[in-house]
Order: structure tokens, then C-alpha cells, then sequence
């Protein structure tokens, strides 16, 4: 049956890849699908079962390959296709399946399909893949463009201007609008051939790399495809564009999953992708864990984070969020990361290795299919004040650089990441004298690896702390702590002060813990202290 085809995916651990960053095995400063493969040994060993790629596409890296000049060749940088066949085919050796990211919104302007309209010095009948107008219209719909005007100027030989959806170099792809006010030729409806080829492009494109047996992607910018919709009306021209590539794919390719960048955009009915991501960027993972360190978003509410040693957060916005997330569907399925390639890491700023416990002991159990974004199992530290290398500067407040930085394997020249020269890595490697490695925290029994990989083998063992048990919050203050499938009680004190959680019910000895001590009343738990015990309501 076709959802059951993809019920896999509620039982998914994820890492995710930033593939200039992981591994270089051919000594050119920047990462490859070879060194992905000669390390699939230390990813399986984590116990995750699913690869996220960021995407690993050709492109001229103005985005980091969020800008795509073909869907359907590996970046030569990165390797061949053929590469990537052999990755999956030994990840999938190990159990662990491949997700790609698709960028279904936009491409770079190197893409052929842009260079043919940009050629042309009119409408080109066989094209309208992307939008253009040839005087800039009074009201100028706009929506995700960091800094920079929507419309932008064409370089020619065609007049006029074409509609990005990031950065200029990020054409929007044509998918129609909603609102069509005066009737411009350019505001084509959603069923114009133009925006049809687009959507019969994304299916090529998926079922191409699906054929080579990846098992799904991660949607960059799902919400923007039909133009001029609103949020407040629930996106339903894009809804129901992605409604019909579930459709086909559950005929075609029921096991394949689609899980899009941030919440779905839905109406009623049933859900067009596999489950929502609460972002780094976003409130409700940002009210838990980001200290502003790497700069106050635009749209963040300057706040102090609940996983903080001075203890001033709440977990009321995450809570509220996680709600609302559920509402219609509490058996919906939620991806939280430990932090991505858009903002900052766990350990970020002024928060220490020894403060990841409780943070990766939530991340761990709290319900979500947990993501642990590369570097995480060793607690690599978010680097401030770098340069800007393939857009990661934003603006002067947001530089993604600091989470892309090379992986550190071991003490060898460049952290064991590459034999290149040092000044042309593709990111300098943390300079700090401990900066953690995964070879000596192989060596250490009490490392945040061998925590992560306990973690994650307990929640792999141990149905109730997955995805399909309830969630019972016993105490939302510090120290945190929730009941899952009313047979484990997980107790998290993110802040240096002990405190004391009143419970009845725990169970024998904790079956990971640190820093928490049972007594007649219930647990106490030290700074930064953190346990999963086995529990009797
Ligand atoms: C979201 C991606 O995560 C980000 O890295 C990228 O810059 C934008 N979408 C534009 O594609």
C-alpha cells in the first residue's frame, strides 16, 4: 500500500551532508563523493539510517548549489553520477538510505533553460519556464529575497527583467500565479503550457535520481512555487501542484519520501509531503537553542534560549509550536536537527561540550525524527566572523560560513579533512588547539560521540522513544521532563544550577544518564544533567 511504502520514514534517523565540507579525497580543498563513501563506516556507526545531501548538483556555487545549472549531473567537483550510484548503493549496504535535496523553485541562470530565454530578445513560445516582464510593474510581488529587489534587471540580449526567488542568480522557475490583476502576459496562469513543462521537469527530475535508487529529497523552498499566494490562504494552488507529484509518485514510487524545507504548505485534505521541518532558523527551535551568537535574524524575537547555562528560557514557544504542528494530525511527523547548514550549530557561542548532553538527550527522544547535521557527534563548534564563500553571507547579521566548516577527523594537517594546502580549503578548518576530532573521541569512552551513538542506539532500541508514542510533559520549567509512551520518563536540566524534579514512577537504574540521582520524591538533577529512565505511571 502506498503510504505504508513510505512508514519507513517515521522510524528515520538523519545526517545531514554538506558535501563541500565532509570529506576530500582527491585533495582539492573541497569535499567529494568518494570521501563520503570512504566514511560511510564512521556514519554508519552512529546508528542513522537516512543521508541528507545538501545539493550536490552542477552549479556555479553562488549559493552553495542552491543554485542548479543541471538537475541530472552530479557537480564534477563532487564526482560522477556513477558516484553517487556506488554511494547508495553502499550506504544501502549499511541500511541507510540516500535523500538529495531538490531545488524546485528556482535555478541558476546558468541553466540551459535560462540561457535559452535570456538568448532570446522576446518570448520564446517553446519556453516561459521563468518569469518576465518588460517594464517593472507597480506592484511588485515579492517574497525571499534576502536585501536585493524581486525583478532584476535582465543581462541581456532580452529586455526587461526576470523574477528570483533568492539571490539574483536564482531565477524563479514559472509555475503560474494565483492573482492575475490587468492580465500581463506574465502573470500566466498555473495551467499555461510554460508552468506545466516546469511541473513535468520536476518529475523527471525526481524519478531520474529515484531510478538510481535514492529513496527521496528534501524540497528547498516548497511554499514558493505559485506566485502571489498567501500564507493566510493556505498556499493551495502549490498545495495542490504537490498533491499531484504525491499522486504520481505513490503509483510510480510509493516508497519514496518528500519532506520540504520548512512546515508543508497545506489546506484540508491529505498532506502533499512526509513531514514538516521546525528550522534552526525558525522560533520554535530557535527559543530552545540559538543564542543570537551568529547574529538576530530579521525575523527572530531576540530571546534568551531555554538549552542556556543561565536557565532564563521557556519552552513555551516550541511547545505552542509543536502543538499547532499537530493539530489536525498528531501523528504528523516533525524533523528537528541538531542545526543545519543555514545558521548556527549546538555548540555555538558561549555554550560547551559539556552542555550537549541534555540538548542531543532531547533531541534524541523528545518525538521528532531526529536530523544530526555532520560534526554534531563530535560537538564541532559554529565558527564566527568568516569570509563569504558561495553566498554563505546573507547579510552582515547572517553568515551561514561559521556551521559550514570542514570535518574534523583527526589530528592530521587540516583536521583530516583534505591534503590540500590550508589556503585552499574551502573553509578554514577551526583553528583551536582542542577543537574536538572524531578520532580522539573514538578514543574516549565518556566523548559526545560514543554518547551519540549510545542515544541513538537506545532510541533505536526502544520503541516508545521514536515517533509513534505519546508525549507527556511533566514539567515544561528546568529541569524539563516528559513521559514517552507512558513507559519512559526523560529529564533534561539545560542550565549550570541543579534542580529538583518531583516524580513518582522511575523505574531501577537510568538507562543513560548523567549527573541524576533518585530519591524518595523524584530526581535530581545537576547542571547540565540529563537521564532516560524506564517508568510506571
Ligand atoms: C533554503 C536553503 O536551505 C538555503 O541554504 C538556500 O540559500 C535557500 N533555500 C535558497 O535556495
Amino acid at each position: 500500500m502506498a503510504v505504508m511504502g513510505r512508514e519507513w520514514f517515521a522510524d528515520a534517523v538523519l545526517y545531514e551532508i554538506y558535501p563541500q565540507s565532509f570529506a576530500d579525497s582527491d585533495g582539492d580543498g573541497v569535499g567529494d563523493l568518494q570521501g563520503v563513501i570512504a566514511r560511510l563506516d564512521h556514519i554508519a556507526s552512529l546508528g542513522v539510517n537516512v543521508i541528507w545531501f545538501n545539493p550536490c548538483f552542477a552549479s556555479p556555487f553562488v549559493d552553495a548549489g542552491y543554485d542548479v545549472a543541471d538537475y541530472l549531473t552530479i557537480a564534477p567537483r563532487y564526482g560522477t553520477n556513477e558516484d553517487m550510484a556506488e554511494l547508495v548503493a553502499k550506504a544501502g549496504e549499511r541500511g541507510i538510505r540516500v535523500l538529495l535535496d531538490l531545488v524546485a523553485g528556482h535555478t541558476s541562470i546558468e541553466h540551459e533553460w535560462f540561457r535559452r530565454e535570456l538568448a532570446a530578445d522576446g518570448p520564446d513560445p517553446a519556453g516561459d519556464r521563468y518569469i518576465w516582464c518588460e517594464q517593472l510593474p507597480e506592484q511588485v510581488w515579492q517574497r525571499e529575497t534576502p536585501g536585493t529587489p524581486a525583478w532584476v534587471p535582465s543581462p541581456g540580449p532580452r529586455p526587461g527583467f526576470y523574477l528570483k526567488n533568492f539571490y539574483d542568480q536564482q531565477p524563479a522557475l514559472n509555475f503560474g500565479w494565483v492573482r492575475r490583476p490587468g492580465d500581463p502576459a506574465w502573470r500566466q496562469p498555473a495551467d499555461a503550457p510554460g508552468p506545466l513543462r516546469n511541473r513535468q521537469a520536476l518529475k523527471d527530475i525526481i524519478a531520474f535520481w529515484l531510478d538510481r535508487g535514492v529513496a527521496g529529497f528534501r524540497v528547498d523552498m516548497a511554499f514558493s512555487l505559485v506566485k502571489d499566494e498567501r500564507v493566510s490562504e493556505g498556499l493551495a494552488a502549490t498545495v495542490a501542484l504537490w498533491r499531484e507529484i504525491r499522486e504520481w509518485l505513490d503509483d510510480a514510487y510509493p516508497d519514496a519520501v518528500l519532506i520540504p524545507e520548512g512546515s508543508e504548505p497545506r489546506t484540508g485534505g491529505p498532506a502533499a509531503f512526509d513531514a514538516d521541518f521546525f528550522l534552526v532558523i525558525h522560533d520554535e527551535h530557535g527559543s530552545l537553542f540559538d543564542n543570537h551568537f551568529p547574529g538576530v535574524l530579521p525575523f527572530h524575537e531576540a530571546r534568551e534560549p531555554f538549552f542556556d547555562a543561565a536557565g532564563k528560557g521557556s519552552t513555551r514557544v516550541f511547545l505552542d509550536g509543536w502543538d499547532a504542528a499537530r493539530a489536525t494530525d498528531p501523528a504528523r511527523l516533525i524533523v528537528m536537527s541538531t542545526a543545519d547548514h543555514d545558521y548556527d550549530r549546538l555548540c555555538c557561542g558561549p555554550r560547551t561540550a559539556e552542555q550537549l548532553g541534555a540538548a542531543l538527550t532531547f533531541l534524541f527522544t523528545w518525538g521528532n525524527v531526529p536530523c544530526l547535521y555532520y560534526g554534531d557527534e563530535i560537538g564541532m563548534r559554529f565558527l564566527p566572523g568568516l569570509p563569504n564563500v558561495e553566498g554563505s553571507v546573507c547579510d552582515p547579521s547572517y553568515n551561514r560560513a561559521g556551521c559550514r566548516t570542514p570535518m574534523q577527523w583527526d589530528a592530521g594537517p587540516n583536521a583530516g579533512f583534505s591534503t590540500a594546502d590550508a589556503a585552499r580549503l574551502y573553509l578554514p578548518v577551526d583553528p583551536s588547539p582542542d577543537r574536538p576530532t572524531v578520532a580522539a573521541q573514538e578514543a574516549d569512552p565518556s566523548s559526545t560521540l560514543h554518547f551519540v551513538r549510545e542515544l541513538i542506539a537506545l532510541r533505536r532500541a526502544t520503541p516508545a522513544l521514536g515517533t509513534r508514542t505519546s508525549t507527556r510533559v511533566i514539567n515544561e520549567d528546568y529541569p524539563f521532563a516528559y513521559v514517552r509512551g507512558e513507559s519512559h520518563l526523560v529529564v533534561v536540566n539545560p542550565r549550570s544550577e541543579p534542580a529538583d524534579l518531583a516524580v513518582a514512577g522511575v523505574v531501577g537504574a537510568p538507562l543513560l544518564s548523567s549527573g541524576v540521582t533518585a530519591h524518595a520524591g523524584g530526581l535530581s538533577v545537576a547542571g547540565f544533567g540529563h537521564g532516560i529512565f524506564n517508568f510506571e505511571p
